[in-house]
């Protein structure tokens, strides 16, 4: 991926830095990132919330986040670190403490500076973060002089018309190619590396199509429930927290067309394709359910229908996929938590070895995390026996191919990107209005309080039964 070297220093704010997001995984991934020596020479961090702290505070507290999730932590590392760590106390909603925010970062650096303005807050916090930022003159940049990008964490809106709404907004302040709008499941190394696997290999992509592929299933389902997050969980529901981001652009990635090359433009310009050309989704081809006990959790209504768990059967109206069936799902508080995409290709079109003895499909299986790697399943001849058939693995794992490497957190290679401008990973405005038209109608109706309520499943178990009919 390409991005501008930073010929000025840089400076990261943060807003809602005294927040979840900051402790658990912004303050971590930048501290490994510095550890690693990979932040851009000069960058300053400075964080921006309500919560009244001086500098030591909020090295404090950035500290317990680190200790805890980037652990163990030796005092060189850290101390470099926490020099670069700055705070400013201030009210986003308050015209006169951005502006205070705008001349205590003058202030800190002492000359022109690459911003990266990162909203780690919650959403409602979006629209005024933006026109304050607008509204004191820190969103605009000169051409040829520092850059002044935001990051909007999701979720983008709710809907597609609020999601219009706030992109206007966005595009008032800030073009197109300032904004980095995140999606932390482009930041896993595996996702990145379905595109590695499918064009830097000339043997699989060619048999990524319509005339190869029975049916392609994309799977994400997790063990926790939803926690304490009930307040927001019960707002959104499964089809806004994963299938409207993570799922799709997972979909995006697995069926795109080799872009011309990999960079923001041609990237994003082929996943819109993908999601443009999606069939309008079938409402019998959707299954929501709610685990068992959902509404007995904090912030939950007894009688919430919010599904908790989601699949759907979706067809891509291209030359490629036309007639392929893809199969979603995702669910909260089931038996096993895995992310994995499997390609099952059709059978041989002649039976050469009888029918009893006829092989299973060939699968080829993406596993994007745990034990992230690659699977691909073939028939094979049993030795010593005249007829018989059994299947067998060809693997990858990076545990193995790789021992000495971590895998690192999709916020470390997210963050470095941003911090060099290139918005490759990152969701364009047309995706995001894309995606919501295509669950905008699925989420009507299962928020339609005339239609079925959702199936109930037991927490740690597979799922409903009727996702399994699906
Ligand atoms: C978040 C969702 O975006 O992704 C969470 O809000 C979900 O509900 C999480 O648990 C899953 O991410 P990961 O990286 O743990 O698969």
């Amino acid at each position: 991926m390409t991005g501008t070297a930073p010929e000025f220093a840089t400076t990261m704010v943060v807003f809602g830095a005294s927040g979840d997001l900051m402790r658990r995984k912004l303050g971590p991934a930048l501290f490994r990132i510095c550890r690693r020596r990979q932040l851009p020479p000069e960058v300053k961090i400075v964080g921006f919330a309500r919560t009244d702290l001086d500098d030591d505070g909020f090295r404090a507290y950035v500290r317990g986040g680190v200790d805890e999730f980037a652990g163990p932590v030796d005092d060189e590392a850290w101390n470099h670190f926490a020099a670069r760590l700055h705070y400013v106390t201030g009210d986003v909603t308050v015209a006169d403490d951005v502006a205070r925010l705008g001349r205590e970062l003058e202030k800190l650096e002492s000359g022109p500076a690459h911003r990266l303005y990162y909203l780690a807050m919650a959403p409602r916090f979006f629209a005024p973060a933006v026109e304050g930022l607008g509204a004191s003159g820190m969103a605009a940049g000169e051409p040829g002089g520092p850059r002044r990008d935001i990051v909007i964490e999701k979720p983008f809106g709710r809907d597609a018309t609020s999601s219009d709404a706030l992109n206007t907004l966005v595009h008032s302040v800030f073009r197109e190619e300032q904004v980095f709008r995140i999606d932390h499941y482009l930041g896993k190394e595996t996702a990145q590396n379905i595109l590695y696997f499918r064009f830097a290999n000339a043997i699989f992509d060619p048999l990524f199509n319509r005339s190869f592929v029975d049916h392609v299933q994309i799977s994400v389902t997790e063990t926790v429930d939803i926690g304490h997050r009930g307040g927001y969980y019960d707002q959104a529901g499964v089809w806004r927290d994963m299938f409207q981001n993570h799922l799709l652009q997972l979909l995006t990635l697995v069926a795109m067309e080799a872009p011309a090359a990999i960079n923001a433009t041609h990237l994003r310009d082929e996943k819109v394709k993908v999601l443009a050309a999606v069939r309008p989704i079938d409402a019998a081809d959707t299954v929501a359910a709610q685990y068992a006990g959902y509404g007995d959790t904090d912030g939950v209504p007894t009688d919430s229908r919010t599904p908790t768990y989601g699949a759907i059967k979706l067809f891509i109206d291209n030359w490629r996929w036309s007639g392929v069936p893809f199969y979603l799902r995702s669910g909260k508080a089931l038996a096993v938590k895995g992310s994995e995409i499997t390609v099952a290709f059709k059978r041989p079109v002649v039976q050469l070895f009888g029918t009893e003895q006829s092989p299973r499909p060939n699968v080829l299986s993406i596993c994007i995390q745990p034990d992230e790697g690659v699977h691909l399943s073939l028939d094979a001849k049993v030795p010593g026996d005249p007829v018989d058939i059994d299947l067998v693995e060809l693997e990858f794992h990076y545990r193995t191919s790789f021992p000495d490497l971590v895998v690192g957190d999709s916020y470390e290679r997210l963050l470095l990107d941003a911090l060099r401008g290139d918005a490759a990973l990152f969701t364009r405005s047309d995706e995001i209005r894309q995606a919501w038209g295509l669950f905008d109608p699925v989420i009507a109706a299962s928020e339609d309080a005339s239609s079925l309520p959702p199936d109930v499943y037991q927490p740690g178990s597979g799922g409903p039964a009727s996702a399994d009919a699906l």
